[in-house]
């Protein structure tokens, strides 16, 4: 089907297409001077010591996990109510995930569900920033601290958004964005990992190249791969990154027009805010016990809807047995429904969306 409202496009134009020619003309494809000049850029965004380059955020986040060198039966608590890469991430990397609920009104995980799900195999911690607002960290720093566990903050759909002021990925042992389509810049495919911690930079720096410290030779001091991204993602990063202040002002502006459009509507609710946090909306999510019907008002008049995360204790390939139902992340998932906010969704375009969601509830 197609769609009069798509909910997701892209911030691209003539500046990413320039942004493109320069490394074609100096014929470096492969990671390079772009690739380090993108670096910098976040560097500073996020205020880290180390940034790295992934492929794409879930093999950012197993890059991450395997950094952490989990040892066999290891566990890691990570949010059911989060996308299906931050669980696969950590399996692959040798971690067993182990899977915590959420708060019922911010959808993000806190202190106390991973406190509560703490065993004595629990090695790791994975906030994961959803629906770009920072999950409250200090309670969770400590609860990791005091407990001697790591923390690997997935904060794939969360870059430039600050808790405090200080960046979400900044709080843990590694943080780890998204570039992919959908998400607040993009280069298409592509991840970034940014951490403070030296040890873990070296070994990072190590496993994304082929376990050695500078290409050109074939001695391999360590196990490693390749997690190297192009210089033509680089140059679209770059010019996407020219645009952020531009995007993150409009997506604000719609994130307030449909707050202000749909508060009051029928059963609708809307995620709350965590002190402290900004917000960059990855999308406009609501909750309502009509979301199928909702969804398919929306849709019949060719505004294409999304439904939220199935939670990821219930995967059929990360069930476990004896696995407690964890409430809320069944829940959002039953009711949740995300509206767009990408650039080219027009004021008119989401005065219509938000018409059409208040005659669905007769509003
Ligand atoms: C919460 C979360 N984690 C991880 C990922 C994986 O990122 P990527 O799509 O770049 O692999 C996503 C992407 O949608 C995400 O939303």
């Amino acid at each position: 089907m197609s769609y009069r409202i798509t909910q997701v496009d892209l911030a691209v134009d003539a500046a990413e297409k320039a942004a493109i020619m320069p490394p074609l003309d100096a014929r470096w494809l492969t990671e390079g001077p772009l690739a380090r000049a993108f670096q910098e850029k976040i560097a500073t965004l996020t205020g880290a010591r180390h940034v790295f380059f992934a492929p794409n955020g879930t093999l950012g986040l197993f890059l991450a996990a395997l950094a952490l060198e989990p040892r066999p039966g290891d566990e890691i608590l990570i949010p059911s109510f989060t996308f299906y890469g931050s669980a696969t991430a950590a399996h692959y990397a040798g971690f067993k995930p182990v899977f915590v609920d959420v708060d019922p009104e911010t959808f993000a995980v806190a202190a106390d569900q991973f406190e509560a799900a703490i065993g004595p195999a629990t090695r790791a911690l994975m906030p994961v920033h959803i629906y770009g607002q920072c999950c409250d960290m200090a309670p969770i720093v400590d609860l990791a601290r005091g407990r001697g566990l790591a923390i690997i903050e997935d904060a794939a759909q969360a870059l430039s958004v600050t808790l405090d002021g200080k960046s979400a990925g900044t709080f843990g042992d590694i943080g780890v964005f998204s570039l992919f389509s959908d998400k607040t810049i993009t280069t298409g495919e592509g991840g970034i990992l940014v951490t403070d911690d030296d040890a873990i930079a070296e070994r990072i720096r190590l496993i994304r190249n082929q376990g050695r410290p500078n290409s050109g030779t074939f001695v391999h001091p360590s196990l490693g791969m390749n997690f190297r991204i192009t210089d033509l993602q680089a140059a679209i990063g770059l010019a996407q990154f020219g645009k952020l202040p531009a995007i993150l002002a409009d997506r604000e502006r719609k994130r307030v027009r449909y707050s202000d459009g749909l508060a009051g509507v029928g059963d609708l609710r809307f995620m709350k805010r965590i002190r402290g946090s900004t917000i960059v909306p990855f999308r406009f999510p609501i909750l309502t016990a009509q979301r199928e019907a909702l969804a398919n008002s929306l849709e019949a008049a060719g505004i294409q809807t999304r439904g939220f995360f199935y939670p990821m204790h219930l995967q059929p390939k990360l069930r476990q047995e004896n696995q407690p139902s964890l409430p809320v992340s069944e829940r959002l998932s039953r009711e949740g429904l995300c509206l767009p906010v990408h650039v080219h969704v027009t004021d008119g375009q989401l005065d219509d969306i938000v018409g059409t969601i208040r005659r669905h509830f007769g509003a």
